[in-house]
């Protein structure tokens, strides 16, 4: 008997920290998971499609989509997950190529999977695209990261308005412990980056979710997430944890 998915799963940058723990658990829910990032993601069964790609290749992404994704006609739920923070300094001193390479992974390399969703043809019942709460706090140091995250909250609204058919919401997904945090908590100048320091004591608490905490979460708000005007920034914090959501944007 041929075993039939349970949904079906695109996912960008899933070879560590959230994006791995949000494969293995759609994969642990028996859906196809089509999933992509420069070192792959092994060691898991089940339905996983997966394809070394890297995402600031922007001529190749359409031709490895056509690979990863060409016999499907349908996704039920696409999460562009991928991102790289870059480091954590004053914007006046950041290289305009260190803010241009974040861009490139963060957001136009969203851009050209979006034009390629499109023009594919494939019926997408939701895109989620991963955003963070440093798209609107504007931190000192978060330069490049904030900028592009904040570019991927207008990419939202304004995919929104030209995919109808379609759902989709830019998501902070709280804080995870994966690299990024590791830098940001083990690295990065706290002295002269005080927001670090509100990172640091949440990884000593329940604030800080693992990669696994953290899929899990996300997978239990997507039905309510559709209950957003489409094009929506949301933070997973004003679903979950209202008074955490409140205290971080003083609300
Ligand atoms: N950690 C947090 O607290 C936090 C908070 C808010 C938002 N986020 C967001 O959550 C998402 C996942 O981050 P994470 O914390 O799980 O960090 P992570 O462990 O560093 O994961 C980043 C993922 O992006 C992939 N990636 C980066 N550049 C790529 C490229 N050029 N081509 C293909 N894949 C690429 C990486 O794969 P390869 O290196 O194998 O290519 C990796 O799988 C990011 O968008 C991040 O901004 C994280």
């Amino acid at each position: 008997m041929i075993m039939q998915a349970e949904g079906r799963l695109f996912i960008t940058g899933n070879s560590s920290g959230l994006g791995y723990a949000l494969t293995r658990h759609y994969l642990e829910q028996d859906w196809h998971v089509h999933g992509c990032s420069r070192r792959g993601c092994e060691g898991l069964g089940g339905f996983l499609s997966d394809m070394r790609m890297d995402l600031t290749d922007f001529e190749a992404i359409p031709v490895c989509l056509d690979d990863l994704l060409g016999a499907a006609d349908e996704l039920d739920l696409v999460i562009l997950n991928a991102g790289i923070l870059g480091e954590i300094r004053d914007i006046a001193t950041t290289p305009l190529a260190d803010i241009q390479r974040i861009m490139n992974s963060n957001v136009w390399a969203n851009k050209v999977i979006l034009d390629w969703l499109i023009h594919s043809g494939l019926d997408v019942t939701q895109i989620i695209m991963i955003s963070s709460g440093a798209s609107v706090l504007g931190n000192r140091g978060w330069g490049g990261y904030a900028l592009s995250k904040a570019a991927i909250n207008m990419l939202a609204k304004l995919y929104a308005s030209e995919m109808p058919g379609t759902h989709i919401v830019s998501l902070a997904p709280g804080l995870i412990d994966s690299d990024m945090m590791s830098y940001l908590c083990e690295e990065a100048d706290a002295g002269k980056f005080p927001a670090l320091n509100r990172l640091r004591e949440a990884r000593k608490s329940e604030a800080m979710q693992t990669p696994a905490e953290a899929a899990q979460n996300i997978a239990s708000v997507i039905e309510e997430l559709r209950g957003f005007e489409s094009g929506s920034f949301v933070d997973i914090r004003q679903i979950l944890a209202p008074d955490l959501y409140a205290s971080l944007y003083g609300k």
